[in-house]
């Protein structure tokens, strides 16, 4: 029989156990992820390392971490299809880091947008690990060979010097990365705050702008009734119309409809029905995934188990990149 066997792609991709996950990271990221489960070799990390740039409760950091797999699971991410696990259970990436370290410049870090930015949002701790926080996503991604990254728009930049990084490693010793993709989704790469369209919905805003994926009915429906919109009438995607374009967008993505679709739906309905609308297919859509976080939430022994097995199949594969690298740059071995 003809062999028809095609390898399949590598896909990684991560999410920080900073805050409350918000609807931006679940139509950005984790939407897109289940649709390639099928079709690649899929690792999910939760990026503990990446979360301590910024100051982190302990109790909390610990909780988020179990939670944010919960929440893998609860939106259809199935075990048994991707590698699920936590950043710090892989020492690897601490390994690679360290050395890529070695081959990113400081000109380009100082350049990244997120390090500026959140340079001004933590004035008072503006550390080391927030400046090399690319170097370390680099090796994230890197040492599994990925071919493709499933990330929103914010994090393109972030795999842009990846691709810089791996390409200096193997002009200096000879392939041993593969330049990954970006993947970013057509709809729902950018989603906004609620209050201020023209910014980013993130997860640690807590003044209302973003809809957090544990947010009960009322919670979600009193937010989007206060979305801020403009003084026009009709419910259209133009430009200067941020905050309608924002809500089209989430309506989209969680309904599955075209926003030329919505926006036909919508034509003639005043912005308050509009809003409505929007807040309730936002639930809707928010209440099946917050009964299968519970019940997973529930059984730790299983998330446990699902850790530690993930975490050691990813060890494996980690671990074969870090020794070529670890010969290339020459380190001596036992
Ligand atoms: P993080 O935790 O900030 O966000 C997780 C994912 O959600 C996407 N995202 C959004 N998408 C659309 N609209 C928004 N408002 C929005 N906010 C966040 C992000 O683009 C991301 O895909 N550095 C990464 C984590 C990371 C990583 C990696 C990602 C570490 N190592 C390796 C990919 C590969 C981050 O901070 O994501």
């Amino acid at each position: 029989m003809e062999n028809t066997t095609i390898k399949k792609q590598t896909i990684f991709s991560g999410i920080q156990p900073s805050g409350q996950l918000c609807i931006g990271n679940y139509l950005g990221a984790l939407l897109n992820w289940t649709k390639l489960q099928d079709d690649y070799n899929c690792l999910y990390c939760i990026v503990d390392m990446h979360a301590i740039t910024v100051r982190q409760n302990p109790a909390e950091l610990r909780r988020r971490s179990l939670d944010t797999l919960a929440l893998y699971l609860a939106v259809g991410l199935e075990p048994e299809k991707n590698i699920m696990f936590i950043q710090s259970h892989v020492p690897a990436h601490a390994e690679l880091a360290w050395v890529l370290g070695c081959y990113s410049m400081f000109g380009e870090l100082s350049r990244m947008t997120q390090f500026k930015e959140k340079s001004v949002s933590n004035a008072d701790n503006i550390n080391a690990g927030l400046f090399t926080y690319p170097v370390l996503m680099a090796a994230d991604i890197l040492l599994y060979q990925a071919d493709l990254v499933p990330v929103g728009q914010d994090q393109k930049q972030h795999i842009e010097i990846t691709r810089d990084i791996a390409t200096r490693f193997n002009s200096v010793y000879g392939d041993t990365f593969k330049t990954p993709e970006p993947f970013i989704p057509k709809e729902g790469a950018k989603i906004m705050s609620l209050t201020e369209p023209t910014k980013k919905m993130s997860k640690s805003d807590l003044s209302g702008g973003s809809i957090f994926l544990l947010d009960d009915r009322d919670t979600i429906i009193r937010k989007v009734k206060r979305a801020v919109t403009d003084s026009g009438s009709e419910v259209r995607y133009a430009e200067g119309k941020d905050g309608i374009n924002n809500l089209l967008t989430i309506y989209s993505c969680f309904t599955g409809k075209t926003i030329a679709e919505s926006e036909k739906e919508f034509g003639g309905v005043g912005y308050g029905d509009f809003k409505l609308a929007v807040g309730e297919a936002t639930a809707d859509a928010l209440a099946r995934i917050q009964s299968d976080f519970k019940q997973y939430l529930s059984d730790k022994e299983q998330l446990n188990g699902i850790l530690k097995e993930s975490s050691e199949r990813a060890a494996y594969l980690a671990r074969k990149t870090l020794s070529k690298v670890y010969r290339k740059v020459g380190f001596y071995s036992l």
